[in-house]
C-alpha cells in the first residue's frame, strides 16, 4: 500500500508517517553543475562568508568536482551562464557578474517527483534573486517542464530535499525558506513533506546539517535542529550518523552527497566525517572545495539533481 497524502507534518506534531507506506519515486540521477565563470564573494548573507577568492583555484577546484561526478553519477549537465544570459537579459537585466553564488545549482529550484519537471525557487536575498532565470532559460532548453515559484520564499533543494527512494520531502525553514511554502509544495506535487526547523544562522540550508545517504541512512548536525525535529529524522530513519561539530562548522562537512547510496563526495579536510562515513559502510571521496567555502558552500549546494529526459 502507498501513501499518496499531499499533507504538512510539523515536526512538534508526532509524525504518523511509515517509510513502508511511502510510494516508491525514481532516483534524480542527472546531476546539474554551474560552470563558476562569475563565482566570487562579494557581500555577505552566511555567517561563513568572506575572502578573496581565487579564481583559478575555483575552477580547478569545480573542474575536479565535476571529475568525480563524470566518474560517479548516471549523468551530468553544465549550465553556462555566459549561454543562458542572452535568454534572460530583457527579463532581469541583471549582468551576471552580479550573481556570484550561481554557481550554487542546489538552490535554484527542486526537481518534481518524476523528474521531468522543475519548480522554481523564490530567493530570499535581493542578492541572489536574479539566479532562478537563468536556471528556467536552462531548463526550458533542454525540455523539462518549468512551474513557477511559489508564493513563499524557497531556496530550492538547499532546503527541501527528497528523501532517497521515495515521494517524501523533508522540508527546512526558518532562515532562508518560508515553513508556508510547503503546504504550497505538497499540494502541486501531491506528496508528504515533513518540516524541521533550522535553529541557527550557521544551518542556514537544510543541506548544511542533512545529508540522506540512503532511505535509511542519514548524516546529520544535531545542534542544527530542535528536539522535536531531532525525534522526527530519528522516527523516520534507521541509521543517524553524526557529523563532528567542528567539521561541520569548519569544514561544511555534512553538506555532502551520496550519489549512489555508497559513494559520498565531500569536502576534503574533514577526516572525522569520513571516518564515521567508512565505519557504516560507505566510501567517502573527498574533494577540495575550499575556494567555495568561501561563500559558505561546498559539494552539496554545487548541484542539483534532476531526473533524466527521454
Ligand atoms: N553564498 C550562498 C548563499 O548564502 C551559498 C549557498 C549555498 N547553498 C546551499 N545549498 N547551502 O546563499
Amino acid at each position: 500500500m502507498s501513501t499518496n497524502v499531499s499533507a504538512v507534518f510539523d515536526e512538534a506534531q508526532p509524525c504518523s508517517l511509515s517509510l513502508g507506506d511511502l510510494a516508491y519515486r525514481p532516483a534524480h540521477d542527472t546531476v546539474l553543475l554551474v560552470r563558476p565563470t562569475y563565482f566570487d564573494v562579494h557581500y555577505d548573507i552566511n555567517p561563513y562568508m568572506g575572502g578573496e577568492v581565487d579564481g583559478e583555484r575555483a575552477l580547478a577546484q569545480w573542474r575536479e568536482l565535476k571529475r568525480v561526478y563524470d566518474q560517479n553519477a548516471a549523468s551530468v549537465t553544465v549550465l553556462d551562464p555566459t549561454e543562458t544570459w542572452d535568454a534572460v537579459r530583457d527579463e532581469s537585466g541583471v549582468d551576471p557578474e552580479r550573481l556570484p553564488d550561481m554557481v550554487f545549482s542546489a538552490n535554484h529550484g527542486l526537481a518534481t517527483p518524476d523528474g521531468t519537471g522543475v519548480i522554481l525557487s523564490r530567493m530570499a536575498t535581493d542578492e541572489r534573486a536574479g539566479e532562478p532565470a537563468h536556471f528556467a532559460a536552462w531548463c526550458r532548453e533542454q525540455g523539462y517542464d518549468v512551474l513557477d515559484a511559489p508564493p513563499h520564499l524557497f531556496e530550492g533543494t538547499g532546503d527541501a530535499i527528497w528523501h532517497p527512494g521515495k515521494e517524501l520531502l523533508w522540508g527546512g525553514y526558518g532562515v532562508r525558506t518560508d515553513q508556508a511554502v510547503y503546504d504550497d509544495l505538497a499540494a502541486r506535487l501531491g506528496v508528504p513533506v515533513v518540516t524541521l526547523e533550522l535553529t541557527s544562522e550557521y544551518y542556514y540550508h537544510l543541506d548544511v546539517c542533512f545529508a540522506p545517504l540512503d532511505e535509511k541512512t542519514v548524516l546529520v548536525q544535531p545542534e542544527a535542529f530542535t528536539d522535536d525535529g531531532l525525534q522526527t529524522i530519528h522516527s523516520m530513519f534507521e541509521r543517524v550518523l553524526t557529523v563532528p561539530r567542528e567539521e561541520s562548522r569548519e569544514g561544511l562537512a555534512c553538506n555532502c552527497h551520496c550519489i549512489d547510496g555508497e559513494t559520498v563526495v565531500l569536502g576534503a579536510g574533514n577526516p572525522r566525517t569520513e571516518q564515521v562515513l567508512a565505519d557504516a559502510g560507505y566510501r567517502p571521496v573527498p574533494v577540495e572545495t575550499g575556494e567555495f567555502q568561501k561563500a559558505g558552500g561546498s559539494v552539496c549546494c554545487l548541484k542539483l539533481q534532476l531526473g533524466r529526459l527521454p
